[in-house]
């Protein structure tokens, strides 16, 4: 018998990212009235599916790896009544034939676009093609809210080094550089991050609290301790921003 553990149900959005945020987001994307929408690296895809809801006529689709996610995407927009206005589907969207469409979403996936490391230039050439002029781009992409010590590079993810991300001027000078003007600049605050990663670990320490002696428990506790040294490591250190973007049709 496999055991299905839990997986990041206490989650609304795979980032940090708030309900206020979100709110106030998808308010202003909606009001230039997108006709299209293309979620990359959609997971399952909440922001995509609240889009929908705000525009009656817009249809989307969202691309991703993950076809757990993908069935949670799917789920939740029958649930919302959308089911007829969005499709998902399970595939890469590196080099994608996908678009244009009028608002392009990319959260925490520059690396669904661009095999490149960091893949932050390259996606954000690759989110102008996949834009209509009149359009917008929302894309979420980590930044050094400072510059991480050796020390705290050590500690992250495997192989983390300075050049994974840019500082936030860069980041911006990155995006009009490929051919976009930011028409809103918001940045991910502390209290954000600490609901996203609490939120991130939370149904499985409760399981692991709960089921000591599992048969999966000393991996899980691994794998728990891990993440959260880690997060401790970049904590105050890796930013996300979120950029309204708007093509620059110069
Ligand atoms: C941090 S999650 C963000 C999910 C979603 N955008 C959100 O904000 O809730 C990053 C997503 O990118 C997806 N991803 C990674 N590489 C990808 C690729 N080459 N093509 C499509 N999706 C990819 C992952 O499966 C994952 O769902």
């Amino acid at each position: 018998m496999t055991t299905a553990l839990p997986r990041l149900t206490r989650l609304t959005f795979h980032g940090p990212l708030s309900e206020g945020r979100a709110t106030a987001m998808v308010r202003r994307l909606a009001a230039n009235h997108p006709r299209t929408v293309l979620d990359i690296g959609c997971g399952w895809a909440e922001l995509l599916l609240r889009v929908l809801d705000a525009v009656p006529d817009a249809t989307g689709t969202g691309v991703d790896l993950n076809g757990e996610d993908l069935a949670r995407a799917r789920r939740n927009a029958e649930e919302r009544g959308l089911g007829r206005r969005v499709e998902f589907a399970e595939e890469s969207a590196v080099g994608t034939r996908r678009g244009p469409a009028d608002l392009v979403l990319c959260l925490g996936a520059t690396q669904a676009l661009s095999e490149a490391e960091p893949p932050t230039a390259e996606a954000l050439r690759a989110l102008r093609r996949l834009v209509t002029d009149e359009g917008r781009v929302l894309l979420g992409e980590g930044f050094w809210q400072r510059p991480p010590t050796d020390a705290e590079l050590s500690g992250m993810w495997p192989g983390a080094a300075q050049d994974d991300h840019y500082d936030l001027g860069t980041l911006l000078d990155l995006a009009v550089g490929a051919g976009f003007r930011p028409e809103w600049t918001e940045t991910a605050s502390p209290r954000e991050w600490e609901e996203f990663e609490s939120g991130y670990q939370a149904d499985l320490e409760v399981w692991l609290a709960r089921n000591p002696d599992h048969p999966l428990a000393p991996e899980t506790r691994a794998r728990l301790d891990r993440h959260r040294a880690q997060w401790m490591s970049y904590r105050g250190v890796l930013g996300i921003a979120y950029l309204t973007l708007v093509p620059d049709t110069r």
